[in-house]
């Protein structure tokens, strides 16, 4: 029975087309007596057809259902902003799943404005990251719009989920057990759970389809990539747009077994957990671009910019992407990224990437300066005057010990011991 104060918006969903957010549909009109807009957004993570997605969607009972396509828009406004940023969780993690919730978010929240909702709705469950990305994302450029997790919030089990696909005779394939967890985009792609709970246990074959098995690669494929202000415009010559160049290097570094994750980490909710990912044209740009920054950086700024990449890679994983400080941060980055054009050539083979040559008309690096022979500009009688100002406050100190009768080296705290 409806009363009068009841919300009787629809509801837009997140619709992935798997097991769970197929149950959801009906789950959620179930639960909340709501019509559900089912959206799904290609990020690139290939796979099924969308439109077989999309029509599944309505055949589960959505009111409405269509596909957003964000390929181009993610891999320009949000992997090249990565890029820029040499962005790598703890050190390891290009943010595959990371990047991609703010590009979902956007869209979810137009779908939202175009269908009058006001409820927003996803899979994850209340473990991970996910929820956490999608929820502030939301809230962090819809402040009006609530969200919905049916897994976290309705107790929609993966048990409750095959029960529930058999009973309705919905049109998705519950027996099949897929052990991994998957989530995946053309920045990369992320597995968890089923054995890889164990960190002890090693990854078999089939947890892999991005990259090829790099102890047997094929013969080394030297590739060359331009970059305009920190962004790869074209591939041994030939123009690329972002998603081309993250396309091609996905096959060719992808082909050597590049880009290949094996880690424990650190979620946002505190528990740690193994990842594996590939992402072998994320890890291969990454590379070349943090090479192009060495020459063309000037060194304070280059100096200083980990700081801010650190910085931007957390921001981002914890769901801050709509965040004030991530703006800001941006500003820096993109600021660095002014002269950071030149080319890059570089070796892929057997799960490496090795760059063998760089060039670029703002780099600087200054071969009469840098020389040791001839011809060479760089005024050697300015480096005395210059380490005799640079030593000066150490060498106060290092007197100071001395008159107190101390040798400066033996003057340091006693080393402790790891026996205790
Ligand atoms: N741990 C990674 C992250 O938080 C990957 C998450 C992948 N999501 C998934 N549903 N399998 O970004």
């Amino acid at each position: 029975m409806t009363t009068a104060t009841q919300n009787t918006d629809p509801i837009v969903l997140a619709f992935s087309g798997g097991l769970d957010t197929s149950v959801s549909i009906g789950w959620i009109k179930n639960a909340t007596g709501r019509d559900v807009i089912a959206v799904a957004v290609d990020v690139g993570q290939g796979g099924e057809d969308l439109e077989v997605i999309r029509q599944r969607a309505l055949d589960c009972g959505a009111r409405d259902a269509y596909v957003a396509d964000a390929r181009e828009e993610f891999a320009r406004d949000y992997c090249m902003p990565a890029l820029h940023a040499n962005a790598l969780y703890q050190g390891a993690y290009p943010l595959v799943s990371a990047l991609s919730r703010p590009v979902i978010v956007k869209h979810l929240v137009a779908a939202a404005r175009r269908f009058r909702a006001t409820t927003v709705a996803h899979g994850c469950t209340g473990k991970g990251n996910d929820q956490v990305r999608f929820e502030v994302g939301i809230t962090s450029i819809a402040p009006d719009l609530t969200c919905l997790s049916p897994v976290r919030d309705l107790a929609l089990t993966r048990e409750k989920s095959i029960d529930y696909a058999e009973a309705h005779r919905l049109p998705i394939e519950t027996t099949k057990s897929n052990p991994f967890s998957v989530d995946q985009n053309v920045w990369g792609r992320a597995v968890e759970t089923g054995y890889l709970e164990d960190p002890w246990t090693e990854p078999t074959k089939d947890v892999y389809t991005y990259t090829d098995d790099p102890a047997f690669p094929p013969l080394p494929d030297e590739v060359t990539i331009t970059f305009e202000a920190g962004t790869p415009v074209a591939i041994d010559g030939i123009p690329v747009t972002p998603l081309e160049a993250i396309e091609q290097m996905n096959r060719r570094a992808g082909a050597q077994g590049i880009g290949r994750i094996d880690i424990i980490e650190d979620r946002l909710v505190g528990i740690k957990s193994r990842e594996i990912y590939e992402a072998p044209g994320a890890m291969a740009l990454l590379e070349a671009h943090r090479e192009l920054e060495r020459l063309t950086l000037e060194r304070e700024q280059a100096r200083f910019k980990p700081t801010i990449e650190n910085r931007w890679a957390d921001l981002v994983y914890d769901g801050q992407w709509f965040s004030p400080l991530k703006s800001s941060l941006d500003a820096f980055i993109e600021d660095t990224q002014r002269f950071v054009s030149g080319e890059i050539r570089m070796v892929l083979h057997g799960g490496r990437t090795t760059v063998t040559g760089r060039q670029s008309q703002t780099s600087l690096y200054d071969f009469n300066l840098a020389t040791y022979d001839e011809g060479d500009t760089f005024d050697q009688s300015h480096a005395r005057g210059f380490i005799e100002i640079v030593g000066l406050s150490t060498k106060l100190a290092a007197r100071r010990e001395a008159a107190h009768g101390h040798d400066p080296v033996a003057a340091r705290p006693p080393e402790v011991s790891a026996k205790g």
